[in-house]
């Protein structure tokens, strides 16, 4: 028998000495080394090792199936009771909703809503970045002259799908982890929320839409390392799909006459009957006005209705990508980023069956790291 047969044997029987370790206390990725081992051993021409490493696979993937099939749903984030119902909801009455939905409407088929303003230390920074020979130092100092927007780089890149355990201050390292697109996006985000600084009536709940977007971001890129094919392409559809959320309270606050301060809180449910409706097309809007790539403008536009709109054969990257923000968008709401959510199990989700995440035991390993992925708040206490 091989030495490299002998090494799968030892890794094998590990596994069923193994005593049953709960899988919430310390998930893992089991290699998936079946595929690659039953090629090598092929190559020998063992028929004979062939025929042990089949059966001793076999069993393994019966344990492995075993294993999920104890697992219950109810013990893990992804099948979540719901956070509980907003009471007593609000609402300005400068504000009618149809009205407003209507014209924000006609504003963004007319051409005519607003664009977010880039101020000049920003923009002078995306310059750079659109230089070909550009130089990562050379941006991480212009970003480093604010420390505000220099803190949301760190606070994004110190979740550990980048800084895997270790905190980077050093946004020199840190900048190329992220790459230029998101780099970009990332500044744009920033930009946006910049724009609500001076108003108190909105900056907590653009606060609150960014730090969701950041989390939807960070979960959309690592879901991408199994079911996607590019984590750049799933950060920044992640980061900017409810940028359009941001851009219609912009609209508003300079719309309409609100109070400087209000003596209720002001979150998301007082704009229920505006943000669902028009968020996706504001989104495609600004993010059209940045020049994004159309793959990720497509998910931004449809990360709610993709199961409806009708992508064309050529725009599948397109589908799987809005399915992919679909799923991120609810996990951050589960896990507290983000508007509240009713009772859901993300295994049962249309996105989940559309991007063939299957209830396995990798797929539950695989999963059960995320609330562990987004961690970003938590390192801000
Ligand atoms: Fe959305
Ligand atoms: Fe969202």
């Amino acid at each position: 028998m091989s030495n490299f047969l002998k090494k799968i044997q030892e890794k094998i029987s590990a596994f069923f000495l193994d005593e049953e370790k709960p899988l919430q206390e310390s998930p893992t990725i089991e290699p998936n080394f079946a595929l690659e081992d039953t090629q090598a051993v092929t190559v020998e021409n063992d028929t004979t090792s062939l025929d042990i490493l089949k059966d001793l696979n076999k069993s393994l993937v019966q344990k492995k199936k075993e294993q999920s099939d104890e697992i219950v749903d109810s013990d893990y984030w992804w099948c979540f009771p719901g956070h509980p119902p907003v009471e007593n909801v609000h609402s300005f009455e400068e504000i009618d909703d149809e009205k407003v939905c209507a014209e924000l409407n006609r504003r963004i088929d007319k051409d005519e809503f607003p664009v977010i303003e880039i101020p000049d230390n920003i923009m002078k920074t995306l310059s750079i970045l659109n230089n070909p020979e550009f130089d990562f130092g050379d941006v991480s100092h212009l970003i480093n002259r604010s420390p505000s927007m220099a803190g949301e780089f760190i606070k994004v890149i110190n979740s550990s799908l980048y800084s895997r355990g270790i905190i980077i201050q050093d946004l020199k390292l840190a900048l190329p982890r992220l790459g230029k697109e998101n780099v970009k996006a990332l500044l744009y985000m920033y930009s946006t929320k910049m724009c609500f600084v001076n108003h108190p009536l909105f900056n907590k709940l653009a606060e609150n839409i960014v730090d969701h977007s950041y989390a939807t971001a960070i979960i959309a890129s690592y879901l991408s390392q199994r079911y996607y094919p590019d984590p750049d392409g799933a950060f920044l559809a992640g980061l900017l799909h409810d940028i359009g959320k941001l851009g219609i309270l912009k609209a508003i606050s300079e719309t309409y006459k609100l109070p400087k301060k209000s003596d209720f809180e002001v979150n998301l449910e007082i704009f229920d009957n505006i943000l669902p409706a028009l968020h996706e097309k504001a989104g495609r809007f600004l993010a059209e006005n940045w020049k994004v790539n159309k793959t990720v403008i497509s998910a931004i536009e449809h990360h709610h209705d993709f199961m409806d709109c009708g992508f064309a054969e050529d725009e599948q990257l397109a589908y799987h990508l809005s399915a992919l923000v679909n799923i991120a968008d609810t996990i951050a709401r589960i896990l507290g980023y983000g508007q509240r959510i009713d009772a859901v199990n993300i295994f049962s989700l249309p996105a989940t069956i559309d991007l063939s995440i299957s209830r396995d035991y990798e797929a539950i390993s695989f999963l059960n790291n995320i609330p562990g992925i987004v961690t970003f708040k938590s390192q801000e206490k």
